[in-house]
């Protein structure tokens, strides 16, 4: 399924607008699962993220605020900076669109399309959406004949500006989506892509004049003007992964990445910019090799799109304070079917976090561990597979971890894969429950058969440490080594030897304070 020795992951890079909210963390988290997932089973990866500074709403959004554009986006910045940090993002690579390395990338790029003729300049008049930074046509219009609120404010403009022949590149992009199944996942949205782009014509204006829009890249032929923020933040997939730089920038060598083997973006955003824009400018840029989109839905808000202007933010900072990081990740993984839309609900986080990871998960750890220590000193025998339920856990672990990566590997169904965990968790409470160690214990002639016990729990509670462990690294790691397996990400069953220490048991899933809401 790779395309390239190294797999390379990246995300829409956010606006320094406003702070980041739920919506911007579950695309990080994603991507994030992805990567660990792969450096799990021994993949190199180079996973890159960041920020999309320019643009009309950051220009205003700091207007408001009273600061400089440059000092507004490096305050939101620091903000998705420190909001990664928390939720465990261990992303290799970060782009910044003010970066003076991507600048002078995608100054590069603009003159190239300028001195081979696929930019011309022509006078505009039409209404333009502020809020999209684009000039809006017929199609755009409601079943109404109006302009729906999802544009904005819509002012009337009459402009000269640049514009780049898109309509030269349609026909190729038509062929290249027909032949190319696999650029878009899931399938449907490929779907959808498609039939946008036999209906979409016409040019794309890929200029703002400087009196309206000063924060932008300069165009390097026409000092009037700077490029529309789409075109300028679209190019950081490339230039942060070492397009046109300068040896010594500090860059990966782009040969050795390229191109993104999952670039990961929310549906809003897959028509037309990634969809169309974005192949398009590669294939006219000279880039023949184009990324794989996987396109996510979205976190709403009791059916209703989570927006600053709705008031109905909410803070991801404030949830991983409140319930911890690997719980807010576990419950972004979990509840919502990579692809479809889902609606948060802080409950459902408090349900699924006491349920799945304290009662299932914490508690299969810690009662595994406390009984080897109770029953054997903390040391396990070596035994085989001694009884027939024993050896149906084993089965089980086999094939939970088969199906695990099948569905990561078939469309990154993060909540299918962490299922098939929780049917290995599952059984081996049951299986506690079932061969009563308790009882075995006080019948020297079940010695052998608590072995078999003890060794079969320690490889099910070991195997599903690793197999969620890019979901909850942090307290993975934690019940790996309460489980004497510190860092062993294995994903076989059978790593128990004869001898094996066990660590000590303590609660890595506290119970939540029911004040807490
Ligand atoms: N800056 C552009 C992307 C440029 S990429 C060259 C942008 N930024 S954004 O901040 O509005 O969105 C960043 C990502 O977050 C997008 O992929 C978007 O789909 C995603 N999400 C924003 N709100 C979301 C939800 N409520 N739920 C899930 N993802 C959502 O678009």
């Amino acid at each position: 399924m790779m395309s390239a020795e190294i797999f390379f992951i990246t995300t829409a890079i956010d606006y320094t607008n406003a702070p980041p909210h739920i919506g911007h963390a579950y695309e990080k988290v994603l991507a994030d699962v992805i990567a660990r997932w792969h450096r799990d089973r021994g993949r190199p990866v180079f996973f890159l993220t960041g920020v999309d500074q320019h643009g009309q709403k950051v220009q205003q959004s700091a207007e408001r605020a009273g600061v400089p554009p440059a000092e507004f986006a490096r305050e939101i910045t620091a903000k998705f900076k420190a909001l990664w940090v928390k939720l465990g993002i261990a992303n290799d690579g970060w782009a910044e669109t003010t970066d003076l390395r991507h600048v002078a990338a995608v100054q590069d790029v603009l003159r190239q399309l300028h001195d081979q003729g696929d930019l011309y300049k022509a006078r505009h008049s039409g209404h333009y959406s502020v809020r999209q930074e684009q000039f809006l046509t017929d199609k755009e219009r409601n079943e109404q004949g109006e302009f729906g609120p999802e544009w904005g404010e819509v002012v009337f403009l009459e402009e000269e500006n640049w514009y780049f022949r898109l309509s030269k590149y349609r026909p190729w992009l038509a062929e290249y989506l027909a032949a190319h199944p696999e650029f878009v996942t899931p399938a449907f949205r490929g779907t959808e892509l498609a039939n946008a782009v036999a209906k979409e014509a016409g040019d794309l204006c890929i200029s703002r004049p400087k009196s309206r829009l000063a924060w932008g890249i300069e165009l390097p032929f026409d000092r009037d003007y700077v490029t529309y923020v789409w075109f300028d933040a679209l190019m950081n997939y490339a230039t942060f992964a070492g397009y046109r730089a300068r040896d010594g920038a500090g860059l990966p060598d782009f040969e050795s990445l390229w191109p993104c083997d999952a670039h990961v973006i929310g549906k809003d955003i897959l028509v037309p910019a990634h969809g169309i824009y974005w192949p398009v400018m590669l294939k006219a840029a000279g880039i023949e090799a184009m990324p794989k989109l996987l396109v996510h839905g979205w976190w709403n808000l009791g059916g209703a799109k989570v927006s600053k202007s709705a008031g109905n933010i909410i803070d991801p900072d404030v949830l991983a304070d409140r319930y911890g990081t690997d719980a807010l990740r576990y419950y972004l993984m979990r509840d919502i079917a990579t692809g479809q839309d889902a609606d948060f609900n802080e409950d459902r986080l408090r349900t699924r976090y006491q349920a799945d990871l304290a009662n299932d998960l914490g508690n299969l750890v810690n009662r595994t561990v406390s009984m080897a220590h109770r029953y054997r000193g903390g040391v396990l025998a070596e035994v085989g597979v001694t009884d027939a339920e024993a050896f149906a856990l084993r089965e089980l672990g086999i094939e939970a971890a088969r199906n695990f990566d099948t569905a990561m590997e078939d469309g990154f169904r993060v909540h299918a894969a962490l299922e098939s965990a929780w049917l290995l968790i599952t059984a081996a409470n049951a299986h506690v429950e079932k061969s009563a160690p308790w009882k075995l214990a006080k019948d020297p002639a079940e010695a052998a058969r608590l072995d078999g016990v003890l060794v079969a729990l320690v490889e099910a509670a070991r195997l599903a440490s690793a197999l969620v462990h890019p979901v909850i690294p942090a307290a993975a790691d934690t019940l790996l080594e309460q489980l004497g397996f510190s860092g062993d990400l294995s994903t076989q069953w059978g790593r128990v030897r004869a001898g094996h220490r066990l660590g000590q048991a303590a609660p890595v899933f506290p119970r939540l304070e029911s004040q807490e809401s």
